[in-house]
Formats: C-alpha cells, structure tokens, sequence
C-alpha cells in the first residue's frame, strides 16, 4: 500500500532522522476535494495527522463555516516529514517528496486540489507568487488546481487581515466547484 511505502521512506537523511513519524495525509479515499499543504508541524509530528495545529484549527474552522466539513476533505502535504525546527523544506527534500505526493493525487484523483500558501502552489506551477495565481483555476496536467492562503499567513495577519478574507472566499469558491 502506498502509505506504508511512504512511511517507510528514508529518501531525506535528516528528516528521517529527526522526525517522529511520516504524516501521509488524512480524509476519505473518494473526497472530491484535496487540500495541499507544505509540510507537518510539531502537533503533526506528533500525532501523525496534518493540519492538527493551529493553521489546522483554522482550516477545520473555515471548512465548516463555507458547509465542508474537513471529514470530507483529502488533506496531504508536499513533503511528509517535519523539517526540524519548522525550517522550509529544503529544494532536495520536496523534490524527494515529489513522487509520494503525485501518487497520492493519482490514487485521490479528486475534482479539485486547493493548495495552501507558496510551497504547495509552486509545487503545481512553478516559480510564482501567490498574488500572480490565488483565487483562480488553473488546469496543470488535467487537474484542475485552486491556490490560495495558507492559514498561517491568516493567522498572522489577524482575523480581519487581507489573507483571512481572501481565504475565506478561495474556500468559498473550492465548495461551489466541487459541489
Ligand atoms: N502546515 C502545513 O503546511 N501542513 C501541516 O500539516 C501543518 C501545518
């Protein structure tokens, strides 16, 4: 099974090293939705879930407030094991990553994909901003992709900041798609 290989991988010396356990992704095999993160957090880490933390409280929060509840979502990341003190996953590191995540989508093969801040929207499209490409379909080798905030950049920017507004409608918009 896929999830055992990918929690078996040892492809990144120091990740595999440091982490506590491979966060492979949580939600429904037939979701019609996936969200795409970066890479776990320390709450991950721990509990093997992504997007248990913080950012995830306020995913879970949003998802219920547009009528998608986060039971009914696919939720994965570009790189499954945390990189120790929260760095950024390294270039090697995403690109070790890169054929667990592609079999995932191909095994998900779901309506949408919404990905969550830079990482994950320059893992579909390349080197980009998040102003260029948030809040708008793009088609990348049949899927349809949905970039948007990441719930940090919401958390940072408080609750009535720019990226919690857009935020909210970017999900707004991922239900009415996949509806
Ligand atoms: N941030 C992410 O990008 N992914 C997680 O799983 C948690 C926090």
């Amino acid at each position: 099974m896929l999830a055992d290989e990918v929690r078996a991988c040892t492809r990144c010396p120091e990740l595999a090293a440091t982490r506590t356990q491979v966060v492979v992704g949580s939600g429904p095999p037939d979701a019609r939705l996936v969200v795409v993160g970066e890479a776990p957090g320390a709450v991950e880490d721990e509990t093997g879930t992504p997007f248990v933390g913080r950012s995830g409280q306020l995913l879970d929060k949003l998802l219920d407030e547009v009528g998608l509840p986060r039971a009914r979502v696919a939720v994965i990341n570009t790189v499954k094991c945390r990189p120790p003190g929260n760095r950024l996953p390294t270039r090697s590191e995403t690109a070790n990553c890169r054929p667990w995540t592609t079999r995932q989508l191909a095994e998900l093969s779901p309506e949408l994909v919404l990905t969550l801040g830079l990482s994950a929207a320059t893992w579909f499209l390349g080197r980009t901003t998040l102003g260029a490409v948030r809040g708008r379909v793009h088609e990348v080798e049949g899927r349809r992709v949905l970039p948007t905030y990441h719930p940090a950049a919401a958390l940072r920017g408080g609750p009535r900041g720019e990226a919690m507004t857009r935020l909210r409608e970017d999900l707004a918009l991922a239900v009415r798609l996949v509806a």
